[in-house]
């Protein structure tokens, strides 16, 4: 079976558990788990029940599908992904994107934790992905060329969709939200950067660093769909401040800063679907 039969497999399942599908899915990432328990009459969907779903083996990443509203608005909420780093190809990675798109999704929002290269950023703080790089060494387009998900050459220009962005950013101001902007370098992992590493990534122009979205970011664009993304700055990277880095230490402020987050993604959920609607 291919990659598209594959997640045409999983959406097939998706549609007959599903009474609608929602315009706009969530991926969320390490510890972010929090917004799943603010979604009215769900539908959960463990991702061992859905076809050629894998799950993720990272402490910090549940494994299932949540379907209902937020604040009123029909969401998709993907918790927990799998990475490049535990082994899976990039097929696999980008499922729940791709299968999202093949349900009719027009929207998603990749979130992330990540560390910050600007010593003045703090801890905690969130970051609306203005551009990536993509330096995991490897590209979900790459392998035969398959129409059916889209173009073999995808236009990366403005991948995180800059209309989405502007009204985001507009919620954030009006509603007192500190959100920065900046742009988000993909790794493969699972060690975290070294110094040196990071002096470079700064001089690249790079805000924050993680291991994860960028693959997601380049399936859903092929297919079509809007994208945006949102780091958690769980910490400073390597060398930015005194301290050493821990996965403990990412999941404990992505778990401190998980109400705050909800808030905005719950705005952007909606903020979204108005959009992708209006279209
Ligand atoms: N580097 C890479 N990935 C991360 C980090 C980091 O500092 N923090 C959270 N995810």
């Amino acid at each position: 079976m291919d990659w598209f039969e594959k997640c045409s497999q999983a959406a097939e399942y998706l549609r007959k558990r599903l009474s609608s599908v929602p315009r706009v899915a969530v991926v969320l990432g390490s510890g972010l788990g929090f917004l799943e328990s603010q979604v009215e009459g769900p539908t959960t969907i463990e991702y061992v029940d859905i076809p050629g779903f894998a799950v993720s083996t990272v402490p910090g990443h549940s494994g299932r599908l949540v379907v209902g509203t937020l604040s009123g608005t029909p969401v998709m909420l993907f918790c927990g992904r799998v990475h490049l780093y535990e082994g899976h190809p990039p097929q696999v990675v980008t499922m729940q994107v791709r299968t999202a798109g093949l349900l009719g999704v027009k929207a998603v929002l990749l979130t992330n934790a990540a560390g910050g290269l600007d010593p003045l950023w703090t801890p905690g703080e969130i970051m609306l992905i203005t551009d990536h790089i993509n330096l995991q060494g490897v590209n979900v387009l790459c392998g035969p060329q398959e129409p059916r998900f889209g173009e073999r050459f995808v236009d990366l220009t403005d991948a995180y969709d800059a209309e989405l962005r502007t009204l985001v950013r507009r919620h954030a101001r009006q509603a007192g939200f500190s959100l920065r902007e900046g742009v988000y370098l993909g790794l493969l992992g699972p060690s975290y950067e070294t110094r040196a590493e990071i002096r470079m990534f700064r001089q690249w122009g790079v805000d924050a660093v993680g291991m994860s979205t960028v693959q997601e970011a380049i399936a859903a664009r092929q297919l079509g769909m809007k994208v945006l993304g949102f780091s958690v700055v769980t910490n400073l990277a390597a060398g930015v401040s005194a301290g050493k880095l821990s996965h403990d230490e990412v999941k404990e402020t992505a778990g401190r800063v998980q109400k705050r987050f909800s808030q905005l993604l719950a705005a952007s959920v909606g903020i979204v679907d108005q959009a992708v609607r209006t279209r």
